[in-house]
């Protein structure tokens, strides 16, 4: 239960969902600070309900780099480094559309947050583990969406592509820091962001996307399943992986007669 003793990290969108469990899970883990970087103040119920005194909250909004490069500073001038950097802000539109109604403001929204906001949490993170002479770990939330094609939500699957070729490059370039740089790619958890979207219940969410696992007969996935693969590549037993993705899927990827095009939609019958 010690994996990330003495470690001070920080988590982005710790306040929900994959964030919140992975905060959680990393206070656990023997962390000696988790801050919670979030714009739901919520976050602060969060850390103070952890429990062991080890988790924080501090109000940042990713897309503002100025915000983003304060978290980092306020972090290591307050507990010395920076070790552990889980970029995990991400949003869906949850518009409908395929390329032909694109609405390009839209789109601008979820590049600013999904991609552009995770550009800045690795410049920032990797500049001050560069020069405190950590070598840290960054790890970033993409999806299964960045893996394959769909027929909507375009802008989203657009984002969680260009991620991928963001944490490769980032991984090549502060390789020689030792900075290690990875991802992770869930398939779908009914955390409070993805209910918002499709309007419905955790339960009802988590029965429509449970028959497009390969993995079957335990419960459906959850936070905690992606929390546990985050702590491994943010942990020093990943110490040899770089530039990884590492999909958190229940084998969904892997079948054969898989479709990306049609993502279940709890609610309207799909
Ligand atoms: N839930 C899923 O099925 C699923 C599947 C694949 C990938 N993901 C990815 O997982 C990540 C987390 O998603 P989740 O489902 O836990 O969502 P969530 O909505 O439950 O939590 C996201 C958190 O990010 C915060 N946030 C949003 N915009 C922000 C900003 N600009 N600055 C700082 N914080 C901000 C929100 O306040 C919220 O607390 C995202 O990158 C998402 O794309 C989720």
């Amino acid at each position: 239960m010690n994996r990330l003793q003495g470690k001070v990290v920080i988590v982005t969108g710790g306040a929900s969902g994959i964030g919140e469990a992975t905060a959680r899970l990393f206070a656990a883990h023997g962390a000696r600070m988790v801050v919670i970087a979030d714009v739901q103040e919520t976050g602060r119920e969060v850390a103070a309900s952890v429990g062991t005194g080890n988790c924080t909250y501090v109000h940042c909004d990713v897309t503002e780099e100025p915000q983003v490069e304060s978290l980092v500073r306020s972090t290591v001038d307050l507990w010395g480094r920076l070790d552990v950097m889980f970029s995990n802000v991400g949003v869906v539109s949850g518009c409908d559309q395929t390329v032909l109604d694109l609405d390009l403001g839209q789109f601008d929204r979820v590049m600013a947050i999904n991609v552009r906001g995770m550009a800045a949490c690795i410049k920032h993170a990797a500049r001050a583990m560069a020069e405190g002479g950590v070598r840290g770990s960054i790890v970033c939330t993409s999806s299964v969406t960045g893996r394959s094609g769909g027929v909507r939500n375009t802008d989203y699957h657009v984002s969680k592509h260009a991620l991928g070729g963001l944490v490769r490059s980032a991984s090549v370039q502060l390789g020689a820091h030792g900075i290690r740089v990875n991802s992770v790619s869930p398939y779908a958890v009914a955390t409070p962001g993805l209910c918002r979207m499709l309007g419905t219940e955790a339960e009802e969410a988590e029965r429509a996307y449970e028959q497009y696992v390969c993995l079957k007969g335990g419960e459906p996935m959850k936070a905690r399943h992606v929390a546990e693969a985050v702590l491994f590549l943010a942990s020093d037993e990943a110490a040899f992986v770089t530039g990884h993705d590492l999909v958190v899927d229940g084998g969904f990827l892997h079948q054969p007669f898989r479709s990306s095009q049609r993502w279940p939609s709890p609610g309207s019958g799909q």
